[in-house]
This record gives structure tokens, C-alpha cells and sequence, in this order.
């Protein structure tokens, strides 16, 4: 048993990152045993379930949709809020009832959760129905661990405080047959004083460009129309590992692979290089959407934040992508209530809003995570005062983000037509290229191609269209 430890977790350049390629070939032991994989959590937690589902899927087992019917069950945990721990506990529960009626059940747990030391004493102490655990460092040997528990019938326990080594080629079975996602930088260093990620997902860590590329290269060939480059804070990309290959050298390679669209999140203000901005701006195939977060308008905040920039700065770089990339969206996210935050920060923040009238900002109450320095900052803010603010501060973020929809009304504009339409099973749906998801009237036939779509409508979180065909 291997349990985590943040103290550990918080060190860092422990070790000089190794670059190695998947080898943990045990056979087919999986015995078309059925696997389902949940996710909770960002993109990247999206991209480690198609990884978790490969090696699954290589090691014989098969993928159902229907949780009942599984075999063995795979919650792909977050833990960037209080809330994503409560859903990932309370599914326990319903888990451990599944579990009576069928004794062969093995459910495990992976993700940023698995890198806690409170959340896996509590598993090892309350949720006996934990068969296993896998922390993000050691993924790659998620069958292993699987393999150790049904031989062994003993529980497993594997996390690692420290990174393992970076291991490329791990089988994925991807979600989308057009679009998809490539890890580009794993952990983070920035130390955000509110944020648990540099201590569950570790020290920043490059993948060399070449294999990027590669993979890019092998995903064009696979008729794939776009990629999304991922990490946490993908502008530091290349910092660890080269001293002069950056994102906009990565940016720039990726486009000239071919690939229809090029995306890229999250990024951090402070990395942003003029550089960057020039590179997003010269390639058609780079999409004009930017998703920079702000987390707060008042400087003093920003500082207890530990965010390294200013609203000033903020505002420069956004006017700056404004400017240069025609046609941008950019998308925030914003966190009120944290500690020290007085109305006047926070009116701060509504000027910033008032001012940039962003595409759309994700907006959070502050929530302390164990043993990150905000959680033991004093002058917290009353709960109820934390809810004021996400509600006024949302009725101005919806404002905008309907205004910037209104804008795109009765334009044509081209989409990726990924699937049918939620809404609407007669319709199908797409993201333009500033990343604006329209419900479109037009034939099944269209998912997977770029498209031509005029406008009809406009929603605060969606749009209307229909499919315009090409003379
Ligand atoms: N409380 C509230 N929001 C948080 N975020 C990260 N950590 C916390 C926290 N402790 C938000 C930030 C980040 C987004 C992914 O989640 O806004 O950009
Ligand atoms: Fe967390 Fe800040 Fe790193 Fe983003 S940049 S993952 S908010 S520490």
C-alpha cells in the first residue's frame, strides 16, 4: 500500500522527469469483464478516462454505457471544490448498494481525489467498498493494480507523492472520432494560494514537442478535424525542458501539421507572451477562443491569490488578444468570496467584468482546499455574503455572454457538426470557431465535417442555426 502525503507532494524537482513508453502488456486478463469509467472535473480528468478506458479496453475488457451492467467501475475524480468531493462521496454510497447485490463488483478511484491524504484515510477508514485506488502519477500502471486485487482479492492502495516519469503512448479510446484531446504539460508550479492542483497533479512537466507532433501528425491521418493541446497552465509549456521552445513554437508547429482547428486550454495571464498572441492571430487554423481566468478584479486579492499579475496587466494582455485575433471569444473564470475579500474588492471585479464583457466566465464561491495557505488565511467571508456575490456577479456575466451570442446573429459561420443535438434529437450540434455550441437544423450526415451554418437564434448559453450548403 502506497498512500499520499502532501507535505511531500508540495516539494519540488525531486527527480529528473524520464521519458518513457507504455509497457504493461499483462495478457488479456480482463476476460470480457464489462468496465465503466465516470469522470468528474476537467478536461484533462476527460482525457485520463480515455487513457483509463484504453488500457482497459487493451487488457480485454469491454466498455458498457450501462453503470448496471458493469463489472468494474472507475470514478475518475476531482478535487478542485468541496462540491466534487461530496459527489464522488455521496455516489459512494449508492456504489456500496450496488455492491450487495452483486459481490463480483470491483469499483475503483483515480484522479485528484486519490492524491489526497484525507480523502484516502477516509476510504481506508468509512468506504470499505473501495477495491482500489490509483493516484495520477502512476495511471500507467492502473492494470497492475486492477490485476494485483482480482488475484490477490486484498484491496489496493497505489498512490504517489512524487511524479512518475512521463509515459507516452498509453492505448486511449477516444471519445470523439473528430476532435480530440492532447496532453502538452502535466502538473503545475504556479501555486495558486486557493488552488489544490499543484499538489495532486505535481511538478510542471513538458512532453517533448516531437512526440506532440507525432501524435498531432497521427490524428490528422485518422481523419481527426481538431485537437486540443491540454494542461493546467499550458503558456509555461516548454519552461521545464527547453530554453527556447514555447507554446508558440508548439502552437506554430501544431498548426502547420494541418489540422483543421487547434485549441488549446487553460491558460495563465502571466505566461502569455506577445509571442503567442502574434502566433494565435497569424494561423487561420489556430480557433480565435481564449479561455483566460481572471479569478479576481481587486490587485490586493490578486496578491493573497498569489496570481502574479495585476487587473492593469490583465487588462492590457485581454485588450491586447481583443485586438490582434479577429473575431476572439474569451472565457474566464472568477472566484468570489475569498478570504479578505471586502465589497469593495469585489465591486473591483464587477468593473473588470463590466469592462472586458467576457464571452462567458465560470464563477465559483471560494472553497478551501486541505492544505493549500487560503485555507488558513484569516477574514473569511460569511457563506451568505459568498452566495450574494456569485448571484449578482452572474447576473452581469449572463448579460454578456447573451449580448456577445446576439452578435453572431444572422451570420454564417463555420462549425464542426460533432453530434446530434441534446435539445433536439431532429437537430444536430456543433462549436463554431470561437467555441459557441449551436443547435443546428440539418441532416446526420454532417457530424464530422466542418460546415456552414447561418444563425437564427441566440441563447445565453447556446445558439441557433441551420445548415447552409456550399454552391
Ligand atoms: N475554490 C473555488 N474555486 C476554485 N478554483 C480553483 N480552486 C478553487 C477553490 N479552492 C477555480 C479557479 C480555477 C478553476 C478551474 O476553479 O477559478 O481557475
Ligand atoms: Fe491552480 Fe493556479 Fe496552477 Fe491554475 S495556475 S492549476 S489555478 S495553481
Amino acid at each position: 500500500m502506497k498512500t499520499p502525503n502532501m507535505l511531500e507532494a508540495k516539494k519540488r524537482n525531486q527527480k529528473e522527469i524520464e521519458y518513457i513508453n507504455y509497457n504493461n502488456d499483462l495478457g488479456k486478463f480482463g476476460n470480457g469483464r464489462k468496465f465503466y469509467v465516470r469522470t468528474y472535473g476537467c478536461q484533462m480528468n476527460e482525457h485520463d478516462s480515455e487513457k483509463i478506458r484504453g488500457m482497459l479496453l487493451s487488457a480485454g475488457f469491454i466498455p458498457t454505457e450501462d453503470i448496471t451492467d458493469a463489472d468494474i467501475i472507475i470514478l475518475n475524480t476531482c478535487a478542485i471544490r468541496e462540491n466534487a468531493h461530496d459527489k464522488v462521496f455521496g455516489y459512494l454510497g449508492v456504489l456500496k448498494h450496488m455492491k450487495k447485490g452483486k459481490k463480483d463488483l470491483l469499483v475503483g478511484i483515480c484522479g485528484c481525489m486519490a492524491q489526497e491524504e484525507v480523502v484516502i484515510n477516509e476510504i481506508l477508514n468509512k468506504y470499505k467498498q473501495v477495491d482500489f485506488v490509483c493516484g495520477t502519477h502512476n495511471l500507467d500502471n492502473l492494470l497492475s493494480i486492477i490485476k494485483e486485487k482480482i488475484d490477490t482479492k486484498k484491496r489496493q492502495i497505489e498512490v504517489l507523492s512524487y511524479e512518475g516519469d512521463i509515459v507516452e503512448n498509453i492505448p486511449v479510446l477516444r471519445e470523439s472520432k473528430y476532435s480530440a484531446w492532447v496532453d502538452i504539460i502535466y502538473g503545475c508550479d504556479k501555486f495558486c494560494t486557493y488552488c489544490i492542483v499543484p499538489y495532486t497533479r505535481g511538478t510542471q512537466r513538458s512532453r517533448r514537442h516531437e512526440d506532440i507532433i507525432k501524435e498531432v501528425e497521427d490524428l490528422v491521418k485518422n481523419g481527426y478535424k481538431e485537437v486540443t493541446l491540454l494542461g493546467q497552465n499550458v503558456n509555461a509549456y516548454g519552461k521545464d525542458l527547453y530554453k527556447d521552445y514555447t507554446l508558440a513554437n508548439l502552437l506554430e508547429d501544431t498548426a502547420k501539421t494541418g489540422i483543421e482547428r487547434v485549441r488549446f486550454v487553460t491558460s495563465h495571464p502571466w505566461d502569455f507572451t506577445d509571442e503567442m498572441v502574434d502566433i494565435i492571430a497569424k494561423y487561420d487554423n489556430i480557433m480565435p477562443y481564449i479561455h483566460l481566468p481572471l479569478q479576481s478584479g481587486s490587485n490586493k486579492i490578486l496578491k493573497l491569490m498569489n496570481r502574479r499579475y495585476t487587473s492593469e496587466e490583465y487588462l492590457k494582455l485581454y485588450k491586447q488578444i481583443r485586438f490582434k485575433v479577429k473575431d476572439s471569444s474569451i472565457t474566464t473564470d472568477i472566484i468570489v468570496g475569498f478570504p479578505g475579500e471586502t465589497e469593495e474588492d469585489f465591486l473591483e471585479t464587477l468593473k473588470i467584468v463590466n469592462e472586458c464583457k467576457f464571452d462567458g466566465a465560470f464563477t465559483f464561491a471560494f472553497s478551501p482546499r486541505e492544505n493549500t495557505p487560503a485555507a488558513l488565511m484569516k477574514d473569511v467571508v460569511l457563506e451568505e455574503v459568498k452566495m450574494d456575490r456569485l448571484h449578482r456577479l452572474n447576473e452581469i456575466v449572463n448579460k454578456y455572454s447573451n449580448e456577445a451570442n446576439h452578435k453572431m446573429m444572422g451570420k454564417i459561420v463555420k462549425c464542426l457538426v460533432t453530434d446530434i443535438s441534446e435539445k433536439d434529437e431532429n437537430k444536430v450540434c456543433g462549436y463554431t470557431e470561437n467555441m459557441k455550441l449551436v443547435n443546428i437544423v440539418g441532416p446526420k450526415s454532417l457530424i464530422g465535417n466542418i460546415v456552414n451554418v447561418k444563425i437564427t437564434d441566440t441563447k445565453s448559453f447556446s445558439l441557433d442555426g441551420e445548415y447552409v450548403e456550399e454552391n
